[in-house]
């Protein structure tokens, strides 16, 4: 209980909207970049650099009013695959969601082939996505190189 009041001091309860919690804390601007949070009208607040007993620090985002589909939050799978989801109503947590990493990536990450088009022209990033043991691999959809994401997030 006592766990849950610090929490609620953090970073207040919402009434309605989605909790994006266990954020590893540097990446905490980058999910707000990729989800567009920028875009939203309504209330947003955020704690970054909380204390985590699984990741250390954690950065919790809170957005009042919204609910994503899962494409859009899917989206922030290669750097915070471990973050959940939680759907708030009326005040309830009524449902929790874990990010699954979607099949194709666009935009977000830079090709490594420093041939490759999307290098030399305004073309967005296109990824197929590979799941391997400890981390993700993406396979250009324009030069097929591939890419592991350890390299590069
Ligand atoms: N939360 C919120 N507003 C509410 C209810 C919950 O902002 N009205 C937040 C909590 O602060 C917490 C998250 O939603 O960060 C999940 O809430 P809850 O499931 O109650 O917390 P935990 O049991 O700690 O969740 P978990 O261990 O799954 O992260
Ligand atoms: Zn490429």
């Amino acid at each position: 209980m006592s766990k849950l009041i610090d929490k609620q001091l953090q970073v207040s309860a919402i009434e309605n909207g989605t909790v994006l919690d266990h954020i590893p804390a540097d990446k905490l601007f980058k999910v707000i970049e990729i989800l567009e949070l920028e875009k939203i009208g309504g209330q947003i607040t955020f704690g970054t650099n909380l204390d985590s007993k699984l990741l250390g620090k954690k950065a919790i985002i809170k957005i009042s009013d919204k609910y994503f589909k899962d494409d859009e939050i899917n989206r922030i799978a290669l750097i915070a695959p471990q973050a959940k989801i939680n759907i708030i109503r009326d005040y309830e947590v009524i449902e929790k969601r874990v990010i699954s990493l979607p099949e194709e990536i666009r935009g977000i990450v830079k090709c490594a082939n420093p041939m490759c088009v999307t290098n030399h022209q305004r073309i967005e990033t296109r990824f197929t996505t590979l799941q391997t043991e400890d981390s993700v691999l993406l396979k250009c959809h324009f030069c097929e190189k591939v890419t592991n994401t350890k390299n590069i997030i």
